[in-house]
């Protein structure tokens, strides 16, 4: 791959979007190996994924407008469709998935963040949707995903205006979860993804389901999808070991990863 680098350690997978020259922007190329990357995401071993980008100054500066600028209505649909594609398998992506945003969060860049699960960023990152500035709307779930995260006012008002904001305010928002110092992100994000990597893995993952597909229904279906996903956790080894070694009273036990195992 010349644009995504992926690494994995103890469990947890870094991806990294690697063209520093252009910020890290989504081209065609980017998604496609964003896409490819995510495909090949092994859930036998890894428990946690943490996306991130290359370099000090920017985690993804958006869609790649030199690309953009040339599009026909139906390539901007398509290349829309490719970004929104790409997107949803993140966000339905079985394990967790953790942005890392170490700097500029623009436009796509905002967005790739919002399929994520968890947002945590570094003081200079800077977040917003651009794109009204360039004459488009925000294309890769911009206009979904931010106001089901902040709400739709204050969604509404950073799309309209295009105006990005700075970390504090991303947080006062709600828009990530936390704020680290550039050193300390990284660092920050692996201990994040270690700590959900240490719980029972499948009920990990069936949380993820509950939560997501919970949020996209009524709350009378969302209780019955969460009625089914308890009642799966039942059927695993981790629930009977994990509940055994409460009621013995090991502590010692108790605090011990409980081990894999794939439905
Ligand atoms: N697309 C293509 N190239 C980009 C890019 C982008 N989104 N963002 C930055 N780059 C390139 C620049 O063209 C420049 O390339 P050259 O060195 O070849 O000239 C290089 O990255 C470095 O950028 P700057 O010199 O501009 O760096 P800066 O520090 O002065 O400014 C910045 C940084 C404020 C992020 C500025 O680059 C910028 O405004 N970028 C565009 C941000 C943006 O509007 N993103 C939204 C895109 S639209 C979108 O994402 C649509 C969608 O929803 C799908």
């Amino acid at each position: 791959m010349e644009f995504v680098n992926y690494e994995v350690e103890d469990y947890v997978a870094v991806l990294t979007i690697n063209r520093p020259k252009a910020l890290n922007a989504l081209n065609s190329q980017v998604l496609e190996e964003i896409e490819q990357t995510i495909d090949a995401v092994d859930t036998n071993e890894v428990r946690a994924l943490i996306i991130t980008g290359a370099g000090e100054k920017s985690f993804v500066a958006g869609a790649d407008i030199a690309e953009m600028s040339s599009l026909t209505k139906a390539e901007g649909e398509a290349f829309g469709k490719k970004g929104n594609d790409v997107f949803r398998k993140i966000e339905t992506l079985a394990i967790p998935v953790i942005a890392a945003v170490n700097g500029f969060a623009l436009g796509g860049g905002n967005e790739i963040a919002m399929s994520c699960d968890i947002r945590i960023c570094s003081d200079n990152a800077l977040f917003g949707q651009p794109e009204v500035g360039l004459g488009i709307t925000p294309g890769f779930g911009g206009t979904q995903r931010l106001a089901r995260l902040v709400g739709a006012g204050i969604a509404k008002q950073l799309v309209y205006t295009a105006r990005n904001i700075k970390a504090d305010e991303a947080y006062r928002i709600g828009l990530v979860n936390a704020v680290y110092t550039q050193e300390e992100l990284m660092p920050a994000a692996k201990k994040l993804a270690a700590t959900i990597a240490k719980n029972a893995p499948i009920a990990v993952r069936n949380c993820k389901k509950a939560i997501n597909d919970g949020l996209n229904t009524d709350i009378d279906n969302a209780i019955v999808i969460e009625e089914k996903l308890f009642g799966d956790c039942f059927e695993t080894e981790d629930q009977k070991a994990a509940m055994a070694n409460f009621l013995e009273k090991d502590k010692e036990k108790k605090l011990k990863v409980v081990p894999f195992q794939n439905k």
